[in-house]
């Protein structure tokens, strides 16, 4: 049985479980605590009766800056998943799924519009988790990870997104952000 809470910086000792999987971003300790400083709701843990972490999801909160407005590629007021993983041994329980839960309620209570995140376009096994949770592909987008593969299908991403509270997608379609945001290609 897992234990949900939100992160505190000494879990950052307790990682191992979950970034051992090549899909899981290891990244500097200063930008995990960046999140928490920031956005301590939108990260969320998950532990074993041991006390070791078998989950987390760490997201962040933002728009594209003002002078982007007129831009396609402009972006409201948004929450974005930077990581979500779950411990090999812990999946299929329904923890990724409850992380993310979490992650949306607490973006809903900042007023944001939608969720979004990147996926390798490689990581099936992602992609269908997110289709479960009712995302779908927003664009994609050419050697957002950097890694340069050779075949070029392989190095695009794709971004997706969630639907929008309801009242502010509504008001997202009468002021024409929401087509702007919602149009790109399956
Ligand atoms: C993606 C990941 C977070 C899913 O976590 P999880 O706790 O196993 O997912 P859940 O148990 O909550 O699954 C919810 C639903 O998603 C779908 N799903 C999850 N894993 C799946 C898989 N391997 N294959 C197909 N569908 C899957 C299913 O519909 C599942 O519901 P079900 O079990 O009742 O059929 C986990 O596989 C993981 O950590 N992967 C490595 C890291 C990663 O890829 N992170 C995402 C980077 S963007």
């Amino acid at each position: 049985m897992a234990n949900f809470r939100q992160f505190r910086p000494d879990d950052l000792n307790k990682f191992s479980k979950c970034n051992l999987d090549p899909f899981t971003e290891t990244y500097e300790l200063g930008f995990y605590l960046q999140y928490h400083a920031k956005w301590p709701s939108l990260f969320q843990v998950a532990e074993d009766q041991h006390g070791n972490i078998i989950g987390y999801i760490m997201g962040k909160l933002e728009s594209s800056p003002d002078y982007y407005k007129f831009s396609e590629h402009y972006l409201p007021w948004h929450a974005h998943i930077t990581a979500v993983t779950v411990a090999p041994e812990a999946r299929r329980l329904g923890i990724g799924k409850m992380l993310t839960e979490q992650l949306e309620a607490a973006a809903d209570a900042n007023d944001a519009w939608f969720v979004d995140l990147f996926v390798r376009s490689t990581n099936h096994k992602a992609i269908q988790f997110y289709k479960s949770m009712g995302y779908s592909i927003f664009r994609t987008v050419k050697d957002y990870y950097g890694d340069h593969s050779s075949d070029p299908t392989k190095s695009s991403r794709i971004l997706r997104h969630a639907q929008a509270h309801e009242e502010r997608r509504q008001e997202g379609a009468r002021s024409g952000k929401w087509r702007e945001v919602r149009g790109g290609p399956e």
